[in-house]
């Protein structure tokens, strides 16, 4: 089939509309096939005809439906493009999807500032040769009171609201979460022989009205330390070194009287205070006193190392108990100790 140069514009006007009314892929196809198929599309016949053609039109003619040609195929390409855009525009429209956003983070664990505190504190102690060991939190109301000399009857069983569980042996209650982790200064010396030296980190459970300062649940970490000839300065250079690690190398400490039935003499520890330096009575932190309590340490008591099979005229130690979440508040100036079981990830995605 021979063609005239004013039936390419024809063609071309043709083709391309019949190209803008061909609605949806399918149809698109069944154009390309009707125009461009190879073996009888439209523009594929006259190409094929073009040796029909007078001679002296074929070069032109030619290059004309090459043209017609080139053009057919990227006007389709154009058309195919956009409609695959329209697709994607409708599809985040109608179903609210942008599919273009890229996805959802993995969000990185971290560790509870609590466990950090701890972590820091076992660390330090660690480096000092302390051992650590581990004690029950269900425990033996024999261990968490009577072997630490608090006795049935005596005052001192009356600073702990105790959690019992209310499970009856031989007519009482024996069992508890513990109060404290000291009943594990009788559980080391149990199991070992002099020298001692361990912590001993751990939950301890009191029945508070909570606040501020006050959780039923609290963390802990015991030491003791057993051995010929351990004395107060072993105890006061150990913290000071402690006191140091965690709040800064300026540090200084100081030791108020306490009492605490498993230890004689018994103490306070107070490290002066890092936020005011002493100077700030606003200060609150330290309530304006300059110092700021600990934990509770002591000499350990010479009826519990007789109790242990130890000798008591050779063998002394101290012992100390740390409250974790103090220590946590302090180094970071949290101001309510109860914002650390609440599980806000608002307070606790900053540490
Ligand atoms: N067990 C005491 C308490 O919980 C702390 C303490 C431990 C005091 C060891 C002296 C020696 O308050």
């Amino acid at each position: 089939m021979s063609t005239t140069e004013a039936e390419v514009d024809s063609l071309r006007a043709e083709a391309l509309e019949a190209l803008a009314r061909a609605d949806g892929e399918a149809e698109r196809e069944a154009w390309r096939a009707d125009w461009l198929g190879r073996k009888d599309g439209r523009l594929t016949l006259r190409l094929r005809g073009l040796k029909d053609a007078p001679a002296e039109q074929r070069a032109a003619l030619g290059k004309s439906l090459n043209q017609l040609k080139t053009t057919l195929e990227s006007e389709l390409e154009e058309r195919r493009e956009s409609a695959r855009a329209d697709a994607l525009a409708a599809l985040s429209a109608d179903d609210a999807l942008d599919v273009s956003l890229p996805g959802r983070p993995q969000s990185l664990g971290r560790l509870h500032p609590v466990t950090q505190t701890m972590n820091d504190c076992i660390e330090a102690f660690a480096e000092m040769g302390f051992r650590v060991f581990e004690g029950p939190e269900v425990e033996w109301s024999r261990y968490n009171f009577d072997a630490v000399r608090i006795p049935d009857d005596h005052p001192a069983r009356d600073m702990w609201d105790t959690i019992w569980i209310d499970t009856l042996i031989e007519g009482e209650r024996q069992i508890l979460l513990r109060t404290h982790t000291s009943p594990n200064q009788i559980r080391v010396m149990e199991q070992s022989e002099p020298p001692v030296r361990v912590i001993v980190p751990g939950k301890c459970y009191r029945q508070e009205a909570t606040d501020a300062t006050h959780e039923w649940m609290l963390t802990q970490i015991e030491g003791l330390a057993v051995d010929e000839g351990v004395r107060m300065s072993d105890l006061k250079g150990t913290l000071y070194a402690f006191a140091r690690r965690l709040f800064g190398e300026d540090r200084q400490i100081i030791f108020h009287h306490s009492y605490f039935p498993f230890v004689e003499p018994g103490v306070e520890m107070a490290i002066d205070c890092f936020l005011c330096r002493a100077d700030g009575s606003d200060c609150r932190t330290c309530h304006g006193t300059g110092w700021i309590e600990i934990l509770g340490a002591g000499m350990v008591h010479p009826e519990i190392i007789e109790n242990a099979g130890y000798d008591s005229s050779k063998y002394t130690g101290f012992a100390f108990g740390v409250g974790i979440e103090r220590v946590a508040m302090l180094r970071w100036g949290i101001e309510d100790i109860r914002h650390f079981y609440q599980n806000d990830l608002r307070f606790l995605r900053q540490f």
